[in-house]
């Protein structure tokens, strides 16, 4: 049965996953195209081309890799035995060496003439010019072939440049999707109906009526298995360049004028060009970097980063970032953006906190002196909104005590919430870029990131401890309370 809403490409389509026997294929990549298989989200003539470097047989490929390691990450409610063999039908292995561009000849037999081939580049960031290069010289990459990037796409500015020079040597903007997969979140999405399908919101969304914003993106989980790659990376470029501000942008930026791809990433870019740079000075005062120490998370003990499997005894890897941010615009002068992001820490969330301007004047002597309406955005683990207000106290007198309106997103609507990953590849097959960051984006984003870290460097800054558990080190609390604000959870 085919979805009357699923896509209707005229061409078969190839999905192309280099790095098909990798983590993210395993943890995302494939539960994710599995869950659009089973709701008829695939095009009816669909393959899907696994690349490795391994020695395997299609057969190998089917057991060893998605039975093992893929399935288990598929929710064992949305599994149906009968579903899942049909979706290993559509799987081919291809042994692949990127570096040997007789390999990719092996590719170019195993794609079908006149399909619409998706490369999904799930490789280091290393292999992607070289890539993109055999396949051109392989001869297939046409006008109707979409690449789609994963990040980190560069470290700093200049290798973001060489990424998106290289591959735009052999594809044209419109043809590459760079994800971001908080762009692909159903919260991340429903910001800009909240934003721009409320009129209420929109003569308040803007200084002076908004005093401060805080976006914190809260982990408890430590570097796991990942400390080869993050502990040259870092909580700033894994984070902060590009979800926090994507985040950012969502909540910052003007209405666009359509939903259309361009539209939406104009407006966007703005934001990031409106970002201020930060001076040395700046830095130093208004950013903190951190690093888990030993602790407990949940109740369970946990080990601090520098006891981390592959972590060097002296690193100075951040995995906890605080900064404060400025627009600077009309609609954002002198509105602090503080952002947030670390792993270890006490609770998982993904929140926006809009804090509104204090009460001009209050003519009810009990109540608080300087209240000021808090509007808070529940990105994840729930979905929900809250706005903070006063209310009289039941009773006599005019005692005032906050309450909050609160929507519960998750039970006003009970749908199938898609994972990020799964509405992303479903974009990328019916050809929609507006959750996919244009090249101007991501340069703007590294363009702001790049100076911190050279400030960092310059400033000799070791990253202060904090203990897992907790929300960070008390640099993060004195942040805000410099300017008499508070994360969420200590106000
Ligand atoms: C990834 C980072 O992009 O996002 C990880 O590389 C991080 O370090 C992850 O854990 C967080 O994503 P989510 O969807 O779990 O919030």
């Amino acid at each position: 049965m085919t979805n009357p809403t699923s896509p209707t490409n005229e061409r078969p389509l190839d999905m192309i996953i280099f790095g098909g026997g990798g983590d993210l294929a395993a943890r995302k990549l494939l539960p994710a195209l599995y869950m659009a298989h089973t709701h008829c989200n695939l095009p009816a003539d669909t393959r899907i081309l696994a690349i490795g470097r391994k020695d395997w047989t299609r057969e190998d490929y089917l057991k060893n890799f998605m039975e093992k390691q893929s399935r288990p990450f598929i929710d064992a409610n949305a599994f149906d035995a009968q579903q899942w063999d049909k979706f290993l039908a559509l799987f081919d292995y291809v042994r692949v060496d990127v570096e040997n561009p007789e390999d990719f000849k092996r590719l170019a037999e195993a794609s079908r003439d006149g399909a619409q081939r998706v490369f999904y580049l799930s490789t280091s960031p290393e292999l992607f010019t070289t890539i993109c290069d055999n396949l051109a010289a392989a001869g297939i990459v046409d006008d109707h072939a979409r690449v789609v990037l994963e990040k980190p796409l560069g470290h700093d500015l200049a290798s973001a440049r060489a990424i998106n020079d290289a591959v735009g040597k052999r594809f044209k903007e419109e043809q590459i999707y760079r994800i971001d997969h908080y762009l692909g979140k159903e919260t991340v999405q429903n910001l800009m109906v909240l934003r721009f399908g409320n009129a209420i919101f929109g003569p308040l969304w803007q200084a002076p009526y908004i005093k401060s914003v805080q976006i914190t993106v809260s982990e408890t989980v430590g570097v796991g298995s990942r400390a080869g790659f993050y502990d040259h990376t870092g909580a700033l470029r894994d984070m902060v360049q590009n979800h926090l501000l994507q985040l950012l942008c969502i909540v910052a930026m003007e209405p666009p004028v359509s939903l259309d791809p361009d539209a939406v990433r104009d407006e966007k870019l703005k934001v990031l060009k409106s970002l201020r740079p930060m001076s040395v000075a700046d830095i130093a005062r208004d950013t903190v970097r951190g690093q888990y120490a030993a602790g407990a998370v949940g109740g369970e003990p946990v080990k601090g980063y520098l006891q981390e499997e592959n972590v060097p005894a002296d690193s100075r890897a951040e995995t906890f970032v605080a900064l404060r941010a400025h627009i600077n615009n009309w609609r954002w002068a002198n509105v602090p953006f503080f952002l947030r992001t670390g792993k270890r820490m006490q609770t998982r969330k993904s929140e926006i906190v809009i804090d509104f301007a204090d009460l001009p004047f209050s003519i009810i002597p009990s109540g608080p002196r300087n209240y000021g309406n808090r509007l808070i955005i529940t990105l994840q683990p729930e979905e929900s909104i809250q706005l903070q207000m006063l209310a009289k106290e039941p009773g006599s007198g005019m005692q005032m005590l906050p309450v909050n309106l609160n929507l519960d997103l998750q039970q006003a609507m009970t749908q199938r919430r898609a994972e990020a990953y799964e509405r992303l590849l479903i974009d990328v097959i019916r050809g929609r870029l507006t959750h996919f960051m244009r090249r101007d984006e991501l340069e703007a984003a590294w363009a702001w990131v790049e100076p911190i870290l050279n400030g960092w460097k310059e400033l000799g800054d070791k990253p202060r401890g904090y203990t897992a558990g907790t929300f960070g080190p008390a640099a993060s609390s004195a942040l805000m309370a410099r300017e008499n604000l508070a994360w969420a959870e200590e106000a």
